[in-house]
């Protein structure tokens, strides 16, 4: 399972790719509205840090301004994947930028009829946003299921990017589920590697071992 962090913070990138563990990372318009400077020399400097995907959001709605701005940002770097609404006018603009060789990937996906439409229309990456889901009483996981079902059903080369994270269950159900990504807040990568009985055993043998040192 391919670990991306979801944030266009440089910081938290660049401390995140110090595990070795990172594998590409996932900005919107909000992300970078959080940040100071252009977007675009943020954007570059993130694709220098990270070798895998970095998502980038175009902000036109017709499909013609979409595809404009997809290329646009393309020319930041090699590794640039264009980030589209899942719209009728986004499914066209991936349609023309996969025609292109272009990576995309589908974003705002709720349903499994809109994860289905991006596949068909060659997105690389399908993000539904569990959270987002969650936040409505509707089960996000429940739409992971589908999404990793349909795609092994007819063997679509999308990945299922589950996005809207929000904390360590996501992720867990997520791989356990088959995703091919999860896009994660620094904070939850974090939270990964947390157990309290880690600590708690951790701090036993360090505390056991002073014993033995003080043993003379
Ligand atoms: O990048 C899209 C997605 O992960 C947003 O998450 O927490 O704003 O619902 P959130």
């Amino acid at each position: 399972m391919k670990f991306f962090i979801d944030t266009a913070d440089v910081g938290e990138i660049r401390e995140a790719s110090e595990l070795g563990l990172l594998d590409g990372v996932t900005t919107n318009p909000s992300l970078l509205s959080q940040q100071s400077g252009d977007p675009i020399e943020i954007l570059r400097e993130i694709t220098k840090i990270v070798d895998g995907p970095v998502s980038a959001e175009v902000t036109a709605t017709d499909h013609e301004g979409m595809v404009r701005e997809g290329l646009a940002l393309r020319k930041i770097a090699e590794n640039i994947v264009v980030k589209v609404p899942m719209t009728l006018e986004g499914i066209k603009a991936i349609r023309s930028l996969s025609s292109e060789n272009v990576p995309t990937n589908c974003t705002l996906i709720f349903s499994s009829a809109q994860a289905l439409m991006a596949a068909k229309a060659g997105a690389t990456f399908a993000s539904p946003f569990v959270g987002r889901l969650d936040d409505i009483s509707q089960d996000g996981m429940e739409l992971i299921a589908q999404c990793v079902r349909i795609y092994d059903n007819y063997d679509f080369a999308t990945e299922v990017l589950v996005a809207s994270v929000r904390h360590p269950i996501h992720l867990q159900q997520a791989a356990l589920m088959g995703a091919h990504v999860a896009t994660m807040p620094a904070k939850v990568i974090g939270q990964l590697a947390k157990h309290p009985l880690t600590d708690i055993g951790l701090e036993r043998f360090l505390a056991d071992w002073e014993k033995v040192k003080n043993r003379n």
